[in-house]
């Protein structure tokens, strides 16, 4: 498995925080497999494992925001990156979006989003989402997943 993970960084992806509510609970979890999926509608599609603390929340909130990290931000991917936190929102600046979902002040930008659909994929699922709104927020480079090394665990 060793070159599938080290050729998988080598397909350009971003790194983004994708935070998700449900109107009671929040969470948030770093994801790199994210992708514009059509112009007309706007739409874009994420992958997400059904095991992760955020996933009953976004299946029940239906709604997201897609945060994007830029290039010096490992820090934060690697907070959101982490499961088994009880209070992984606390110590960032959060901003409400129009539809009630939280934004992460301090990326580059954020994609808006209401989930349209879903389907499994092997051990994930894709989570395919109408964008509502798209915002600018930093300047910035955006990070790259091979920039993130090990983060993830998949280098065995
Ligand atoms: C660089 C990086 C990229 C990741 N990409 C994804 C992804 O695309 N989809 C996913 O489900 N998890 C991804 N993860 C794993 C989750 O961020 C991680 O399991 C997190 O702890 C889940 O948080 P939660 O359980 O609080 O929801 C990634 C982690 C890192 C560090």
């Amino acid at each position: 498995m060793k070159t599938l993970y080290e050729l998988c960084k080598l397909i350009t992806q971003g790194v983004y925080v994708i935070a998700v509510t449900d109107g009671q609970r929040e969470r948030a979890f770093t994801a790199a497999w994210v992708m514009q999926v059509s112009f007309e509608p706007p739409m874009l599609v994420f992958s997400i494992n059904p095991q992760h603390s955020s996933y009953p929340i976004l299946k029940t909130g239906g709604r997201c925001t897609i945060n994007v990290l830029a290039k010096q931000q490992l820090g934060i991917a690697a907070h959101f990156g982490r499961s088994g936190l009880d209070d992984k929102m606390t110590g960032f600046q959060w901003q409400k979006t129009q539809q009630g979902t939280s934004a992460l002040a301090e990326s580059i930008g954020y994609f808006e989003c209401s989930v349209h659909h879903t389907t499994v994929a092997g051990d994930h699922e894709l989570i395919v989402c109408n964008i509502l709104d798209a915002v600018f927020l930093n300047p910035g480079e955006p990070m790259l997943y091979r920039d993130t090394g090990n983060m993830d665990g998949t280098d065995t």
